[in-house]
């Protein structure tokens, strides 16, 4: 298949999921961001941002969801944000949620592998996160677009779930019995098909639009940004988890849950 059949499929997932996630949501962002300077990001990346330093810069989101994390970063102290998605559903919630919080941030729906070249070199800090690379077939492409977007020196920051996970059972998988045992391939290099949705807010099950995500290692990951004109400045795995799925791993801290790469634009 190529890249648009599966992003194209994945787009009818994410816009059938997106009220499903509105509905079981914990916080409620339409009241949230109506309060000044609030912030959904936790702790660590909050403290990496405030290190690198937000001041008057113009951010970026790739795959954004409902832009909470762009608004958040222009409350933490950024100029300005501008959040890229490809479901329409995802897109109309960021925009109304950016007219609530009248912070200065543009929402805007799109495949990530098609954004407009009037983004190149727009970017101070590009940010990537949580269950974003998983929905992405095509690694190398994707980061030879994102490096684009970047001005000279701007900085790259990826925060996302480590992919030894992928080796893990979910929920609904016979070897879930046993979480710590090892059920697929790191090396798995077809890609994931569901029809039982992705509800990792309310964690329900629904015969689903199908949906297709990729497991990338380490390596692929790393070498992605390397070969897009990234330079890698600092790169730590955490303990913490970011995912929604394993919480209960988070507890006997033998696993690395999460990771922080940040880079820099050549
Ligand atoms: C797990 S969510 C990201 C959640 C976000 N980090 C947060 O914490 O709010 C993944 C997002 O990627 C988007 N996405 C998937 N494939 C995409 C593509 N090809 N182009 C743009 N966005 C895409 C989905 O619509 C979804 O909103």
């Amino acid at each position: 298949m190529n890249i648009k059949t599966y992003t194209e499929s994945n787009r009818n997932a994410w816009n059938e999921v997106n009220p499903i996630h509105q509905k079981h949501n914990p916080i409620n962002f339409k009241e949230a961001f109506r309060t000044e300077k609030f912030n959904t990001l936790d702790d660590h990346i909050t403290q990496t941002f405030l290190k690198i330093g937000l001041e008057g810069k113009n951010v970026a989101q790739l795959c954004c969801n409902n832009g909470r994390e762009v608004l958040s970063l222009v409350n933490l102290g950024a100029r300005c944000g501008t959040g890229f998605d490809i479901s329409d559903h995802c897109i109309e919630e960021a925009k109304e949620l950016a007219e609530i919080s009248g912070l200065p941030c543009t929402f805007i729906r799109t495949d990530v592998y098609e954004i407009d070249s009037a983004h190149v070199s727009q970017y101070d800090l590009l940010y990537i996160s949580i269950g974003a690379l998983t929905w992405l077939p095509d690694l190398h492409k994707f980061f030879s677009i994102a490096s684009t977007l970047l001005k000279k020196d701007g900085r790259l920051v990826i925060y996302e779930m480590h992919p030894m996970l992928n080796m893990l059972a979910l929920e609904d998988e016979p070897e879930y019995e046993d979480p710590m045992k090892i059920a697929h391939s790191y090396y798995k290099s077809d890609p994931w098909i569901s029809n039982s949705g992705i509800d990792y807010v309310g964690n329900t099950t629904y015969e689903s639009q199908t949906n297709y995500s990729f497991s990338h290692t380490l390596a692929s990951i790393i070498n992605a940004v390397a070969q897009s004109g990234i330079h890698i400045t600092k790169f730590e795995e955490h303990a913490h988890d970011i995912s929604c799925i394993f919480p209960h791993l988070e507890k006997e801290a033998k696993l690395p849950m999460c990771f922080t790469l940040i880079g820099k634009k050549a």
